[in-house]
């Protein structure tokens, strides 16, 4: 089977249109929807609640992938593990106590990522392994979509490949940012698994024709 996830980002979908968008791009073949939280806080930019994900949630059966840019995180992280997501991913500089936050999400039965900005190190992973399901390599500063891929997340992506490796743990590997058909290739071959598109992808009128190009990149 193949090993490569697709999470398309509905940052960049027609929010007037929330559910059909979702609809039409696990459709067009992504194998996720990446979720992204922005509480005008953490990040310059506010985005979308819980109630928002459970409205989703009756529109799909793909996982979704909830990517919380807020501060304070727990209260949230709890509300989107009980609003229908399948994996919480936080920002460990966001959260007070990073192995309780991710005890939290555990506790309610989902997956738990942990995310990293651009210059935020991979240190904490050393202590919480054991408790990450999904590590979440930034490759653009967290806040807004269509920006373009900063180069030295690949080696912070091939660093985590490693960890990740050496722990003997399934954890999945995801990319942020930036991630088009030209460099989705340069990212797998990094060492990541999982891969969000936002503008690439809703940025198209036909969903499926990139979603197909992407992976005809990753089976190249
Ligand atoms: C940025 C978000 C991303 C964003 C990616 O803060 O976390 O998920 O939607 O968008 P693109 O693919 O346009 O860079
Ligand atoms: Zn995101």
């Amino acid at each position: 089977m193949d090993v490569h996830r697709i999470a398309a980002s509905i940052l960049s979908a027609d929010f007037a249109r929330l559910g059909e968008e979702v609809r039409a791009v696990v459709d067009a073949g992504a194998d996720w929807i990446h979720f992204d939280v922005m509480d005008n806080h953490y990040v310059p930019n506010l985005t979308f609640g819980p109630m928002v994900c459970e409205a989703l949630r009756r529109h799909t059966q793909a996982p979704i992938d909830v990517h919380l840019m807020v501060q304070p995180v727990d209260a949230l992280a709890q509300a989107f593990c009980r609003a229908g997501a399948d994996l919480v991913s936080f920002h460990p500089d966001a959260s007070t106590h990073v192995d309780r936050t991710l005890q939290l999400i555990k506790a309610e039965g989902k997956l738990a990522g942990l995310a990293f900005n651009p210059a935020t190190p991979l240190d904490v992973l050393e202590w919480v392994i054991e408790k990450v399901d999904l590590v979440l390599v930034m490759s653009v500063n967290p806040g807004f979509g269509g920006q373009s891929f900063i180069d030295a997340a690949l080696r912070k992506i091939e660093r985590a490949r490693r960890l990740i490796d050496a722990s003997g743990r399934d954890i999945r590997l995801e990319v942020d940012g930036g991630i088009k058909v030209e460099n989705i290739r340069r990212v797998a071959d990094a060492g990541a698994d999982t891969f969000v598109a936002g503008s690439a992808i809703f940025g198209q009128a036909d969903y499926k024709a990139v979603i197909d190009a992407m992976r005809a990149e990753l089976d190249r």
